[in-house]
């Protein structure tokens, strides 16, 4: 991977856009794939995204050291994961039932929506981040590092050159990045548990994260 690398984002809506005004403002190449039913799509990311280059879901993929994964749960199946191999993917999704509605396969899965994600394509090194703060969070919480009100994301996956390659970007967005290790652990930034959608600080969600590793140890 080049010393910095590109960042490709399948999703232009709320958290799609949101990531990109963030990764363009840090300095990020960022390329952006939208929904086949955005026909305008060119002027939409002109406007709330300037800087960031619309592209074909196979041009993004080429060009991307990350793909980002920013669609509704429900239609994950629609992203070309047989083009992800080797790719970094980080699973910014969570499943909504207001939204996706009540899948009956996911419900009775015993693995977290993560994992699944991951079993599309296992060649991807998929990591589960950017998921647990609503988009207006990610995009009003960012403080320079070593502020003392400096909020943190988390990062957990099964590759720990993943988890430390999207620690970096995290940082670079003005969060502390928490190591969560494996993708297992990423049940504690599912929705219906603890961290999600709690504005804390690295001390604070890295406590979320002990009674699973203990629980895994
Ligand atoms: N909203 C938040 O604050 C927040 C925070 C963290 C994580 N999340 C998670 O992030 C994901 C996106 O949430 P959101 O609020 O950004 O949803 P959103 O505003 O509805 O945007 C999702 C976009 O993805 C598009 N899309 C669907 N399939 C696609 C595909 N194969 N390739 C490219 N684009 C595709 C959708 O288009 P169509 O409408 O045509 O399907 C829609 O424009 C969800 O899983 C959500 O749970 C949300």
């Amino acid at each position: 991977m080049s010393a910095r690398p590109s960042i490709g984002i399948f999703g232009a809506g709320k958290v799609g856009t949101a990531l990109a005004r963030l990764l363009v403002a840090a300095g990020y190449e960022v390329r952006i794939a939208g929904s086949p039913r955005q026909t305008a799509l060119e002027l939409l990311v002109a406007v709330v995204a300037p800087g960031a280059i619309v592209a074909s879901p196979e041009a993004l993929v080429e060009a991307s050291d990350i793909v980002i994964v920013a669609v509704p749960f429900g239609k994950a199946s629609t992203v070309p994961w047989s083009l992800f191999d080797d790719r970094i993917v980080v699973d910014a999704m969570n499943y909504w039932p207001p939204i996706d509605g009540n899948l009956a396969e996911v419900d009775a899965d015993p693995r977290t929506t993560s994992e699944q994600n991951a079993s599309r394509n296992p060649r991807a090194r998929l990591v589960k981040s950017l998921n647990h703060l609503g988009y207006h969070e990610m995009e009003d919480d960012p403080l320079p590092a070593g502020d003392p009100l400096r909020r943190a994301l988390a990062v957990v996956g099964d590759d720990p050159d993943a988890r430390a390659a999207l620690a970096t970007i995290i940082d670079e967005l003005g969060f502390d990045a928490v190591d969560g290790g494996p993708l297992a652990n990423g049940l504690v930034l599912e929705p219906g548990h603890p961290a999600f959608g709690r504005e804390l600080s690295a001390s604070e969600l890295e406590a979320m994260f002990a009674p699973v590793a203990h629980a895994a140890a």
